[in-house]
């Protein structure tokens, strides 16, 4: 990823048309109660850099085209095969010389999983879209880029296979009540996208980077869906591109950049507030006081729009995908002092702040559980139903007994 002042971004169309076809879209969003919040699925070992199952493997130098590459890759493809065998999995391939490959051909290999409603034919689904790279920079040798992204990647596969029961049972739930077709809401999805040939060979250019995201792009923009779907092609089915980069340092600042989607930035501050105000957040310990989201308190007129992070949504915004950039970029400092091991300090496991990876896997589900509207559905641990659980509506008064009934 790279940093450019200056305005490599286009401008933003017009944010009225973009609100209202949200609106139109009738995305909804459910908080989740404080009870599913303390009931989260923990991530356990999964983030032991050595042996934790989720980000070891992805903890090796993974440059495109190598090996390693080959490797993670299948690391994920084995995840979603045998812990998410409900995913669908898919490859988007394409290859490109480099400035290092001396015309040869490289291959780049995105991994797309997702999940759709059972009754749902595929272009009627909109999906909330997980993203991190996968791939490692070619220089200096043995680089891991360990935020830059393994961590984003385990962070991913650990909040979706903490959602994936849950949205086996409200889909269940919603058949059996033989509401599942009523209208455009009940046509939601989700789904991961590993992307390869982020980092650059040589230097950053145009040319020199993203490689993985501007093929994908471009293939989604002119794949076209079945006749009369809701969604033309599998970019506009996309209903928010999540970027997840440089994320497991400690105290992270993450800014708001884009005001179609700072209501979804704020929904991620406030569920980090929450977290943090329930004991839920191991990186609490440390820093108390520290907000991970420096802008939740601004309106979506107040964010800076325009500050130019070069990353892999932007082949995606430039087709007018809305955005959500979770980066951590402290507007005086930049990005964390392990980045690209640029201050002697290497980006790789042991300069992770483990606590803080837990704290972002944490983070990562409960927003996913609340955009898919999985309150209901998660599993319960601890003292029962709040009050907060009792004041739901009766559809979801149901939900929880089917839930209960399941589980037990
Ligand atoms: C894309 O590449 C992957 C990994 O090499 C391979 O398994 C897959 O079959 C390829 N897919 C297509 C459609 O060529
Ligand atoms: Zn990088």
């Amino acid at each position: 990823m790279s940093l450019a002042y200056g305005g490599h971004l286009r401008p933003l169309l017009s944010i009225c048309i973009a609100l209202l076809c949200f609106l139109l879209a009738g995305q909804a969003y459910e908080e989740l109660s404080d009870n599913t919040l303390k009931s989260l699925p923990r991530p356990k070992d999964d983030f032991d850099i050595h042996t934790g199952p989720l980000l070891s493997p992805i903890l090796i130098p993974r440059v495109s085209g190598t090996p390693g590459s080959a490797a993670v890759l299948q690391h994920f493809a084995d995840f979603f095969r045998t812990s998410l065998p409900s995913w669908n999995i898919q490859f988007q391939n394409s290859t490109s010389t480099t400035p290092v490959s001396n015309g040869k051909e490289v291959p780049f290999v995105n991994l797309i999983a997702s999940r759709d409603p059972p009754w749902a034919a595929s272009g009627d689904v909109g999906r909330l879209t997980l993203v991190a790279h996968y791939d490692s920079k070619y220089s200096p040798e043995g680089f891991i880029g360990a935020i830059d992204s393994a961590a984003p990647c385990a962070m991913i596969m650990h909040a979706m296979r903490s959602i994936d029961a849950a949205l086996t049972r409200k889909w269940e739930a919603m058949e059996t009540e033989g509401h599942a077709d009523a209208d455009l809401e009940e046509h939601k999805g989700i789904q991961v996208i590993f992307l390869d040939g982020e980092e650059a060979f040589q230097a950053w250019t145009d040319t020199d980077s993203l490689y993985g995201a501007r093929s994908l792009a471009e293939h989604w923009d002119s794949e076209v869906n079945s006749a009369m779907s809701t969604y033309k092609t599998p970019l506009s089915s996309i209903s928010l591109f999540v970027l997840l980069d440089l994320l497991g340092s400690k105290n992270p600042s993450i800014q708001s950049y884009f005001s179609t989607t700072h209501w979804a930035y704020k929904k991620l501050a406030n569920l980090e507030k929450r977290l943090r105000d329930l004991k839920q957040f191991k990186s609490s310990a440390d820093a108390p006081g520290q907000p991970w989201f420096l802008d939740s308190s601004k309106t979506e007129h107040d964010i800076t729009t325009f500050l130019g992070i070069q990353d892999d949504h932007l082949p995606f915004l430039a087709r007018g995908v809305e955005i959500l950039h979770v980066i951590d970029a402290h507007p005086a400092k930049g990005f964390p002092e392990v980045w690209h091991n640029h201050n002697g300090v290497p980006d790789d496991g042991e300069h992770l702040d483990i606590a803080t990876v837990e704290d972002w896997s944490t983070l990562v589900t409960a927003f996913a559980a609340e955009w898919m509207e999985l309150e209901g559905f998660m599993p319960l641990s601890g003292d029962g139903p709040t009050k907060n659980d009792e004041a739901q509506k009766p559809e979801k008064r149901n939900a929880n007994h089917l839930n209960k009934k399941t589980e037990l």
